[in-house]
This record gives structure tokens, sequence and C-alpha cells, in this order.
């Protein structure tokens, strides 16, 4: 007789008794299937197949009549969970989702005050692509834990992937919360779920069918048949709140918003005291998201003369009301009129509490801001001149369109630090390089995630520099310097950083290798590197539209930008071009200019950026930002390639799915030791 050592006995024990269970379930014997499992884990504490087979069991058959709750609890100890959470990432990294589920929903029983449980819950429903699932796990992690930052941001992404459907009164709940701490989520998904409900919201249907009005007086004629409580919906904080923040990425809502600015415009210059109560609540919000598209919209040539006649009346001290004021700031920044700040700053000292708010908002946004920003670039250093010529032509358009405007960091993305948080501690010191930060979103992310480390931005373009500068004074975010010049100049810091992230950059360089070179040779050995290329794959159709651009002489001005949405939005449905159109880049003036009229761009493939990571001594560690159906559908065709590193296999997958890297290829590397 073989002789077993006394763990080995123990575990041999503890099987049989699991499959005795198994037996008496099969046999439909189910009071004395739970007995066994019970006696298992008394025998055994630690044994998560035990707990969670019995959890199963409970939940199937109601005939046992027991209470899960009663039960789930009874064995909690930290020996268990610790073995049904190694239980579930074993089957999890075997692809076993189904039986990583039944692990994280055990674990949700066992310890049913703990957000960490159904958190996990739902990213496996997220990885399976059950959003349905996954809301209703987020939402349970969320009553728990309700401030929880990656539990609102995966909530929301769900929502978005889930897409449009019916109207749920949740999703709106929210959204609605969201918007009051954008700083919570990732704010282009909450403009995409917030534009999205308000197709269906029964609040909104009656406002919603102004979009099949294309003609304005057709449009006019509709909206003066509305009834006052209609029309007071559209002053609800949803609508202004999404207004504030979220630039509106449908070219429909678009046209019903420029239709309303049109109606803002005339009451503005035929009766200004008496502008129906929905224009004045409704008009601050939309100058607010007029100056976050920078002054997108097409304007009529009657549009333009009455513009005139208010700006006449209004340098004329003639009938400004704060609502004149909105109606000029829905169609100009206000701080492109140098003579009347002061007018407006004495309307602000007569208003009424409820609108004053709403018109500092305004005077902050459009005077005070951009004259601060003008100020701050006296305290932004230099460490390199700008010779390259490139260079020099790149810094003229971010510094007449500095890119993006934004209001609202949003969340740290999960994945922005998947790898960085799960090698590095946030807590400790980085030095850390944010290559091409422009206008400071991703270095105030990052410092926010990272507040020992010391985050170093750089740019070219002064105007960008000088927002992001702001931007982190106001959140008073202090770990972060930004200091001006070319990434072709970086030695002259004469500093070494941990992480690097240059994302949307190099692309524009003449030499992209070369600035990437630049940037290999000031990360640590072992240091990690984000980097974000355009795809030359996905971004065909932009290339082709360029092309269009180039052959008609389309101009490179606010007028030439509108002229090619103009023609865009107008092409067949399915035409290649109209790609572009679901994009936020389609809606704002310095997003269209660098996606259509960039003065310097070129795309990247796989094999490009492999060779490159080679030459660097950089190893390849994970594409970020992938949609769960890429990650499934690579798993499927690679399944051997678990740590989804393969960038042959990469290449494969791109050209079976050439739109998978929209906007960008993201991708975390590591400098060889
Ligand atoms: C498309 S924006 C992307 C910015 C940012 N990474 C983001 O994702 O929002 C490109 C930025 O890179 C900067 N940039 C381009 N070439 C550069 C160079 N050679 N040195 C420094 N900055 C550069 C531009 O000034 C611009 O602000």
């Amino acid at each position: 007789m073989i002789q077993t050592n006394s763990s080995e006995k123990k575990y041999a024990t503890q099987n049989q008794m699991l499959e005795q269970a198994a037996n008496q379930k099969n046999a439909g014997q189910y009071e004395d299937a739970f007995n066994s499992f019970q006696s298992c884990l008394e025998q055994y504490p630690g044994c998560a197949e035990a707990y969670c087979d019995a959890v199963s069991l409970v939940e199937e058959q109601a005939s046992l009549n027991i209470s899960l709750e009663e039960f789930g609890t009874t064995y909690n100890t930290e020996s268990l969970q610790n073995s049904l959470i190694t239980s579930m990432q074993t089957v999890q990294a075997a692809g076993k989702i189904e039986e990583a589920l039944s692990y994280s929903g055990a674990l949700c029983t066992l310890d049913p005050g703990n957000w960490m449980f159904p958190a996990l819950t739902g990213k496996l429903h997220l990885n399976r692509g059950n959003f349905e699932g996954a809301i209703s796990a987020f939402d349970a992690a969320l009553h728990l834990a309700p401030d929880n930052i990656q539990c609102r941001d995966n909530l929301l992404k769900t929502f978005y992937y889930l897409g449009a459907g019916k109207f749920d009164a949740n999703t709106k709940r929210w959204v609605s919360q969201f918007l009051k701490e954008p700083d919570t989520v990732d704010i282009g998904v909450l403009a995409r779920v917030w534009l999205m409900l308000l197709f269906t919201d029964p609040d909104y249907l009656e406002i919603m069918g102004g979009l099949q009005h294309t003609d304005y007086n057709d449009f006019k004629q509709w909206l003066d048949n509305l009834s006052e409580e209609t029309l007071s919906n559209i002053t609800h904080d949803y609508i202004l709140d999404g207004l504030r923040i979220c630039v509106v990425a449908n070219i429909n809502v678009e046209r019903l918003l420029a239709h309303l600015r049109r109606t803002i415009l005339n009451y503005s210059i035929d009766n200004p005291n008496q502008a129906p109560d929905w224009a004045t609540g409704f008009a601050f919000a939309l100058a607010e998201q007029c100056f976050l598209n920078e002054y997108i919209y097409e304007e009529t040539e009657d549009e333009k003369e009455q513009l005139e006649i208010l700006v006449k009346a209004l340098k004329n001290n003639k009938d400004i009301t704060p609502f004149s004021v909105a109606a000029l700031a829905c169609y100009r920044p206000l701080n492109s009129f140098p003579a009347l700040p002061k007018t407006f700053l004495k309307i602000l000292e007569n208003l009424p509490e409820q609108e004053e708010g709403l018109f500092q908002r305004v005077i902050r946004q459009q005077i005070e801001e951009p004259e601060t920003e003008q100020k701050l670039k006296e305290n932004i250093k230099s460490f390199s001149t700008i010779d390259n010529e490139t260079s020099q032509k790149v810094r003229d358009q971010y510094e007449s369109n500095p890119y993006p405007r934004w209001i609202s960091t949003g969340a740290v993305e999960n994945d922005e630090g998947n790898f960085v948080f799960s090698e590095t501690d946030p807590l400790q010191h980085h030095d850390i390089l944010i290559a091409g930060c422009a206008t400071g979103h991703i270095p105030i992310k990052v410092c926010k995630k990272y507040p020992s480390s010391s985050v170093t931005s750089i740019d070219l373009s002064l105007s960008s520099l000088a927002y992001g500068l702001r931007k982190a004074r106001e959140m008073k975010v202090e770990n972060l310097e930004f200091k001006h010049g070319d990434i072709l100049e970086l030695e002259n810091l004469k500093q070494q950083f941990d992480i690097i992230i240059s994302s949307g950059v190099l692309h524009h360089m003449k030499n992209p290798e070369a600035g990437w070179q630049v940037l290999a040779d000031i990360l640590k050995p072992g240091g990690l590197m984000k980097i974000g290329l355009y795809s030359e794959l996905e971004r065909q159709h932009i290339t082709d539209c360029r092309q269009y651009i180039v052959d008609h002489k389309i101009p490179d001005t606010s007028e030439g930008i509108r002229q090619i949405r103009k023609i865009i939005a107008g092409l067949p449905e399915g035409h290649a071009f109209r790609k572009v159109m679901p994009f936020n880049d389609f809606y704002s003036t310095s997003m269209m200019r660098d996606l259509l009229f960039h003065v310097q761009e070129q795309c990247f493939t796989i094999p490009r950026i492999a060779k490159a990571l080679n030459d660097f001594d950089l190893e390849f560690l994970s594409f970020s930002m992938l949609l769960p159906q890429a990650v499934q559908q690579y798993s499927q065709m690679f399944p051997d390639d678990t740590s989804m590193t393969n960038l042959e296999h990469w290449n494969e997958y791109e050209h079976r799915y050439p739109d998978t890297f929209t906007g960008l290829y993201q991708f975390w590397c590591r400098k060889k030791q």
C-alpha cells in the first residue's frame, strides 16, 4: 500500500466528500447533497468548491427551503474568501467565465456588505458581453460604495455598450448624478450616454420632435405651438448640465440646438426684456456649449445680420439684459468684444440671484478664464527653442486651436493605468513625463492617481500649456509642472523617468521614430511607457477625406471646417467619410481641425510598431482601451496567446477587424533592464 502524507490524505477526503455531494445532487437527493456540502465545509472551512456548489444548489432548488441570506454568511472566514478568490482567478485565467461567475456570486453571498465582489461580478459579465448582468452587478456595488470611481466608470461604460433601447429611469438617475459629479466618470462616455437617453426619455419626446424640422421656419412654427410646460422641460438640470459639460455629438441634435440658438437671437433683438422663461435659462447653458464646441454651428446670412444689430445695441448700452448677453455668447466668445466686459460686469451687480450664477458662469468661462490663461503663459518655463520646421507648423496649429478644450478630467480610466497600477504603487514616488500633454487633461488625471509622484508635462503650444496650468491650479493639483519645448530636445531636461505617456503625439512629427527614440532614451530601465498612434488601417477613410479636402481646396479655416462638415453630413448613409460623424471630433472646431486639417500626420501599422519597439529595446505589454468584444474575439482566434501580447497575431486580427483601433493604437510597453 502506498503511504500518503497527511495533507494529501486530507485533500483526498475533501474530494471524496465533494464527489459524494455531487452524486447526491445528480440523483436528485438535494437535501443530502446540501448536508454533504455543509459537512465538507465544517471539516474544510476553506473549501471554495463546497461553498460555491452549496450556494448554487440553494439558488437552484427552491424546494430546499433554505434562506440564501442566512446560509450565505455562515462560513465567512478570510480563508474561505481567499480560496474563493483564487478559484475565481484560476478559472477566469483559463477562460471559464461562467465558472468564474459562480465563484464571484458565491463571494457576494459570503460577504454581502463588500462592494468588491459585485464589482468583480460586473467585470466578469462585462467580459462576457452580458451588459444587463454587468449593470445590475455594478449597481449593487454602488449601493454599497456610492462614491467608488471604478464602479461608476464601469457602470457608465456598460450603459454605453448596451446602447440605446427602451428608456430606463435607473440609467437616467445615474447619468443625472454623474453630470453633477463629472470627475468620477469618463466624460466622453458620459456625453454619449446622456445624449442617447434623450431620444427615449418621455420628458423630452415632444421636444425631440423638433429634430424632423430641417427648415428653420417650419421649426419656428412648430416651436410656437408647443405648450409652456413642454418648453420648460428643456431647462431641466439634465439638459442644462449636459450642455455645459458634454460636446453634443449628433448632427440632428446639433441642428435642433442651432435652431433654438437662432430663436434666442431673434428674441434678443425683438424683445430682450420679455424673452420666454425657457429661453433665458437655456441660453446660458447653450452659450457654454457653443464655447465648448468653438462655435462650430453654421450661421445663416440672416443670423449674421442680426448678430451685428445685437452687438451694436450692446455697444451702445441699449437694452442690455443678461439674456441679450447670453444670446451673444451663443455666437461669439465674449472676450472677442474687448469693449464690452465692463458693461457685463455692471449687469451682474443688479441681477436676481437665480440668474446671477448662470451669468457668472458664462463671464468666467468666456472672459476671466482666457484672461487668466494669457497671464499664466509667463509662468511656463521653456526647456528648448522650437527649431524643427514641422514642430513649428504643429505648434502654430495648436497655438490657435489648443486641443482639446475640456471641462472635467473625468475619472482616471481603468485602462489608463491597468499596467501601471498593477506594477507600480500609486502612493510611491515616480518621475512621470507626459510628452505632448496639450491642454493638460491627461497629466491632471495622472497626478490625481499618483499624488506622491512628480509629473512633468511638456508641449509645443504655450496656449495649450496655459489652459492646462489654469485647470491644474483650479483643481489644486500641485505635483505637476508644465514646460514648453520640443520632444526632440527632451534630453535638455537632464532627467530620466519611471513612466512616460505620449498619446496622439508622435504621429504628428516629421520623423516619429526619432521622437520615440528620444523618449526611450530618457526612460529608466524597467520603466513603463504608454504610446498612442494612428492606425493606417482604421484611418483609411480619414486619409481619403484629407485628400478630398486638398483636391477641393477647402481652406483650413472655421468656414472651411463648416464646409466639409456640411459636405460629409450630406453624403448618403454608408459613405466611408460619414464614419467620422459619430465621434466627438466632428463636433468641435479644434477637434475637426485636428482630425481632418492637421498640418502633419502619418499613420502606423502593427509591424512598424513592432520594429520600433525592437529598435528601442522596449517590450510590448498590452493594448489598452480595447472593447470587450475585441478581447473576446482575439481570445477565440488565438487561445494560446493568453497574455495577448503577440504582435503578429494582433496584426492578423486587425486585418480581419480593421475598425479595432478606433482613434488610436494605445499600448503599454516597458524598457528592458
Ligand atoms: C492631438 S494632441 C494630443 C494631446 C494629448 N496627448 C491628448 O490625447 O489629448 C497633440 C499634442 O502634441 C503636441 N506635440 C506635437 N508634436 C510635438 C513635439 N514635437 N513636441 C512636443 N509636443 C508636441 C501638440 O502641440 C499637441 O498639443
